[in-house]
């Protein structure tokens, strides 16, 4: 446009052309919104965190994460299948196991709580993708993450159990297993092993770039896991650190990891935009129970309006960068999505 159509408002400040440009025009109406609107949330970007308990007809309300619940394997094969029925893509399992002890032995225990629901779910509903979360804390009776030593967390230990657990959990029909346990070389020793044992389609999903964070103080409670003692600052990232993150983040990727995840999901919005920009592999961003439970919280004392929100904070995660959402309102949220304006 040469410089005589401009107003002279205009050449002076470029950019700051109102009352020509008036951003407004494309908010009248919702059909406008829509037609203009750059992120759009969709059931398929979500994935279901669900907990898995033994026993029967057991369905425990985690009173901390409201609607959310632990399952016997009848209970979860009906809320997965509920999921799926709304259109989530996938679940991500965790699993309370029956005994805990100093080497976490259930989570690699081919008859285990997770093992068993992994092949549930897999037979009555196949084309749900089912992640299994690869880690030893809701199995160790001191909640450590990994093989507790008077040093703390023997990393190069733990390893080996960890892929002992990601064995079990493919050899159990797992699509994804999900190494959260923030030990230095979980990723390559799992695909390692997966390969050894002959299951090299199996994707690994990496926590990445997890913090050391307060908002997994619901799933704590959920998953019974909260360490006895001391706390996980040794392994779990400092929140601090964005180059740092980007490093755990580089460093997965190097080690065969198919999908790069940031967790938590809203303290860390920059981190998903960072691994977005960083990296081509799909980026999964955790929107832990911490994150969920404050929403409900507040929206049980009538101060927040919870649909609204909930759909704010996932759109906000998915505009960060994140391809896939792991949510405990996935089942909310493809609700509220089918009317959704
Ligand atoms: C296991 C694990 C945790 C979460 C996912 N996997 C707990 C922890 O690291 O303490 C947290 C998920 C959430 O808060 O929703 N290591
Ligand atoms: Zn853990």
């Amino acid at each position: 446009m040469s410089s005589l159509l401009r107003s002279s408002s205009e050449t002076a400040a470029p950019g700051a052309a109102f009352p020509r440009v008036r951003l407004r025009r494309l908010r009248r109406s919702p059909a406008m919104r829509r037609l203009v609107r750059e992120t759009t949330l969709n059931p398929a970007d979500f994935v279901y965190p669900l907990f898995v308990t033994h026993g029967r007809d057991v369905r425990l309300p985690i009173e901390p994460m409201p609607g959310q619940s632990q399952f016997s394997l009848d209970h979860l094969l009906a809320e997965a299948a509920e999921a799926a029925a709304l259109g989530v893509s996938a679940v991500l399992l965790f699993g309370i196991p029956e005994h805990k002890d100093a080497l976490g032995t259930e989570a690699y225990d081919p008859n285990g709580v997770i093992q068993e629901a992994v092949a549930a779910i897999k037979s009555a509903m196949p084309d749900l993708v089912v992640i299994t979360d690869v880690c030893l804390c809701e199995y160790t009776d001191h909640g450590h993450c990994g093989v507790l030593t008077d040093d703390g967390v023997d990393n190069d230990a733990t390893l080996e159990l960890l892929a002992r657990s990601a064995v079990s959990h493919a050899d159990a029909g797992a699509d994804v297993v999900a190494p959260s346990a923030m030990m230095d070389g979980q990723v390559a020793a799992i695909r390692r092993a997966l390969d050894d044992a002959g299951h090299q389609e199996t994707a690994v999903m990496a926590y990445a770039s997890k913090a050391a964070s307060a908002y997994y103080g619901p799933f704590r409670i959920a998953a019974e896991s909260a360490p006895r003692s001391g706390d996980r600052r040794a392994y779990q990232m400092d929140g601090a650190n964005a180059r740092e993150a980007l490093r755990e983040l580089e460093q997965d990727a190097a080690e065969g990891a198919d999908i790069l995840m940031v967790k938590p999901a809203l303290p860390y919005l920059d981190l998903v935009t960072r691994a977005r920009e960083a990296f081509a592999h799909p980026i999964a961003a955790y929107n832990v129970s911490g994150e969920y439970a404050m929403l409900k919280a507040a929206a049980a004392n009538g101060w927040i309006d919870e649909r609204a929100a909930m759909l704010e904070m996932l759109t906000g995660i998915k505009r960060a960068g994140a391809d896939i959402i792991i949510t405990y309102f996935a089942k909310d949220a493809a609700k509220a999505l089918r009317s959704a304006d």
